[in-house]
Parts: C-alpha cells; sequence; structure tokens
C-alpha cells in the first residue's frame, strides 16, 4: 500500500505540524475556556480535550494532512488548531472538504488564524488537488465569518442551513456556510507558504496574476525528490 506523506506547512509566523504530546495541556485549556467555546454546545473536558487530539492526531498519519497543530515558530508556543477535515454528517454539501480553526484567546487578533488557514488552502488546492473548500458556523460567530470573508471565501445566503448534529430551538442551530474554489480571483495571495512533506520535500511558487486584484491564480510545484521516487497513487488521499 502506498504510504501517505505527512504534510506540515511553514508560513512566515507558524507551522502547521503533527499533534504532540506536550500540546495536550495547553489545548485542553482552551478548550475549558467559556470565551473560546462560546460558540459550541459546551467547553471540554480533559478528557473529551484528550480524545480529540487522538482522532485528530489519527487522520494526519491516515492522510498526511488534516486539522493541524499550530506553533509560532519564534516562541515554539502552541496556539490551537486550523487545517481540513472531512465531515462526518450528512447534508446538501457533504461530502466535502471543510477548513477549520480553534485559537487560544491569547492567540487571537494577530491574524495567525487567516495566515494558517491560507497554507491550509495552498495545500487543498495544490498537493490535494482539491477544487473546493467549504466552511460553516454559528451565524453569530463573527469572528470565525470574518476569517471565511478574509480569505476571500463566499457565501450564498441560499446555503445557510441548520446543523443536522443539534437539535431544533438549538441556540447554535443556524450555520451560515461559505465556499471557496482553488482558481477563484478573489482568493487573496498567501505565498510564502512552504510545505515540508517529512521524506520528499514539496516547495512551490505562486506565478500568474489576476486581474486589478493581483491575486495569485496559478501555482507551480517544485518537486524535490529527497531519499525515494515520488510513486502514483503516494499523495494523501483528498477525500473519501
Ligand atoms: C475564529 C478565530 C480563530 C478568529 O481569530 P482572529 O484572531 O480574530 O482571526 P485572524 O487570525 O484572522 O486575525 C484577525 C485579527 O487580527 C488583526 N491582525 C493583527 N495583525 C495582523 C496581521 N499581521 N495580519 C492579519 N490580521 C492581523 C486583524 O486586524 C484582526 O483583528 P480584528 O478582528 O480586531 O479586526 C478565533 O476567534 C477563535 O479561535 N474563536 C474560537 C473558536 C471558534 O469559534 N472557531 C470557529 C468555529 S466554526
Amino acid at each position: 500500500m502506498a504510504r501517505i506523506r505527512l504534510i506540515e506547512p511553514v508560513t512566515p509566523r507558524l507551522v502547521l505540524r503533527q499533534w504532540r504530546d506536550t500540546d495536550r495541556e495547553q489545548f485542553a485549556a482552551l478548550n475549558a475556556d467559556p470565551v473560546v467555546m462560546e460558540h459550541f454546545p459546551a467547553p471540554l473536558t480533559r478528557a473529551e480535550s484528550d480524545a480529540m487530539v487522538d482522532r485528530l492526531t489519527a487522520r494526519i498519519d491516515a492522510d498526511g494532512y488534516g486539522l493541524w497543530a499550530v506553533e509560532v515558530r519564534d516562541t515554539h508556543e502552541f496556539i490551537g488548531f486550523v487545517g481540513l477535515a472531512r465531515p462526518t454528517f450528512e447534508t446538501a454539501f457533504t461530502p466535502c472538504t471543510e477548513i477549520g480553526w480553534r485559537l487560544a484567546r491569547a492567540a487571537w487578533g494577530q491574524g495567525f488564524a487567516t495566515e494558517a488557514a491560507s497554507a491550509a488552502l495552498d495545500v487543498a488546492f495544490g498537493p490535494l488537488g482539491l477544487d473546493e473548500v467549504l466552511s460553516w458556523t454559528f451565524m453569530g460567530n463573527l469572528a470565525s465569518r470574518a476569517v471565511m470573508e478574509r480569505l476571500g471565501m463566499t457565501r450564498d445566503p441560499a446555503d445557510d442551513f441548520d446543523h443536522p448534529r443539534l437539535p431544533e430551538g438549538d441556540r447554535l442551530r443556524r450555520h451560515v456556510l461559505h465556499r471557496i474554489r482553488g482558481a477563484m480571483p478573489s482568493r487573496p495571495p498567501t505565498s510564502s507558504v512552504e510545505v515540508y512533506p517529512r521524506r520528499l520535500a514539496l516547495g512551490y511558487t505562486s506565478t500568474g496574476k489576476c486581474g486589478s486584484q493581483g491575486w495569485p491564480v496559478s501555482t507551480r510545484w517544485l518537486r524535490l525528490l529527497g531519499d525515494e521516487d515520488r510513486r502514483a497513487g503516494d499523495e494523501p488521499a483528498p477525500q473519501r
């Protein structure tokens, strides 16, 4: 069976990487913060937070990407997660790939979520070859909606939906849906992102500009072969 390449994007200020046991305490603290968890049904207990780390770690092991742990490069501080996921619930727009984020309060207001999410989109539209990435949140989660907008994602109010995992009458049930396509001119330039899988170094530069906005519209991949040749089918699985 083909081995999955681990993708760990690097941005100017951040690294998106596989989870470590040392992240657990900080992650539990942010999951227990009622302000961070305001738009979720409830804060998480330590056990629930640890179980989430286990699930996210397993997904990245299996697929090579996922909801990565985010670390500040200068300080090596763990600040939360950003990345890609495939929802397990069924609704009009599934199956699909979702982009999501959750950062500790001290890391808000510095552009970290948007910077990390831009890197995740570069992975989605680069090595994963996806056409479209979606994001959704409770209608009242304005901070999360602002990240979607900063990324160039667009919302059609006709796509608004009631989250199927939440019961009728739940305060968080009504959600907005944002979309972005790989070659959309609305996508802001991101591209100092470098992607470093473990054994096969992949880097890319964005080339080409689109119209007056000047957003990158094409991505040129540079493959720097490492200790083994790339084999067909050796990419992370985009979707199941
Ligand atoms: C959603 C969430 C990640 C957004 O974090 P955020 O810090 O507001 O988002 P960004 O990283 O895009 O940062 C943008 C802010 O940083 C500021 N900023 C400072 N330096 C910046 C820089 N170099 N680049 C970009 N923005 C910068 C912007 O002005 C903006 O501030 P403003 O909101 O006061 O206008 C955060 O609120 C969170 O973790 N919430 C709880 C979890 C959650 O709800 N997740 C989503 C569930 S669907």
